[in-house]
């Protein structure tokens, strides 16, 4: 039975590292690959997030060489690889092996939630705008945004690279906004705080679609569990 709805089969043991969606397609035309019980057929879809998937009854999501961490990063670490002036970069606080890289970027200062891994397919999808995958802020910002204020960075605000998308702003303190965008443009929440004249004092992202999580100690990371890897899958499934 070929199911009409959900992501094709294919394109879910691709996205999780079994190689081109044609390679994909030869392993479920050789019947390796089993869906709740049942030997796949071409063209099948599956529900990610439900779906009991496994490629020569191995389960998908646990297999080896594609690892993908939550780090909270600290201020004062530089989101790449390497760093040509020396300061510390998020991949030295992470595994050497396997060989990741970060998705999208934090500024130095900003701290909290950031994602690395070798699955360059999730991670183009996280980045890309037209998936428009959620990203929170927590901003403490310098004196306290009047209602027109919050109203401003709600609606768009004008900067050098063109107003912003409509963005969910709730004031938490006086001084201390949460703000959800998905645009992730360059210093985005920084220049929206800034053009509306509440200079960013402190940066903290929460949340990055599905993946939240306040007990990651600053400085370290924990892999992401299975669940959270398929409701990630599910958040960028749909988009472009
Ligand atoms: N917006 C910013 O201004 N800085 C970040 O690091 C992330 C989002």
């Amino acid at each position: 039975m070929v199911a009409a709805e959900g992501v094709r089969l294919q394109k879910v043991l691709a996205r999780v590292g079994f190689g081109s969606r044609r390679t994909c397609d030869d392993l479920i035309a050789a019947g390796r690959v089993r869906v709740d019980g049942v030997v796949a057929v071409l063209g099948r879809r599956v529900d990610p997030e439900t779906a009991l998937i496994l490629v020569d009854g191995a389960p998908v999501g646990v297999r080896p060489g594609l690892v993908y961490y939550l780090l909270n990063k600290p201020a004062g670490v530089v989101t790449t690889a390497d760093d040509p002036q020396g300061r510390p970069v998020v991949v030295g606080l992470v595994p050497d092996e396997p060989r990741v890289f970060p998705v999208g970027r934090l500024d130095l200062d900003t701290e909290g939630l950031l994602l690395l891994t070798n699955d360059g397919e999730i991670a183009n999808r996280i980045t890309h705008p037209s998936y428009g995958v959620e990203k929170e802020y927590v901003a403490h910002v310098e004196g306290t945004p009047s209602r027109s204020v919050l109203r401003q960075l709600r609606e768009g605000v004008e900067l050098d690279d063109g107003v912003t998308a409509p963005a969910r702003v709730t004031p938490v303190e006086p001084n201390v906004l949460r703000l959800v965008v998905h645009e992730g443009r360059n210093r985005q929440v920084r220049r929206m705080c800034d053009a509306v004249g509440h200079p960013v004092i402190r940066l903290v992202r929460t949340r990055i679609g599905p993946l939240a999580d306040r007990s990651i100690r600053p400085g370290t990371w924990r892999h992401l569990e299975t669940d959270e890897l398929r409701a990630l899958e599910r958040a960028v499934a749909d988009g472009a």
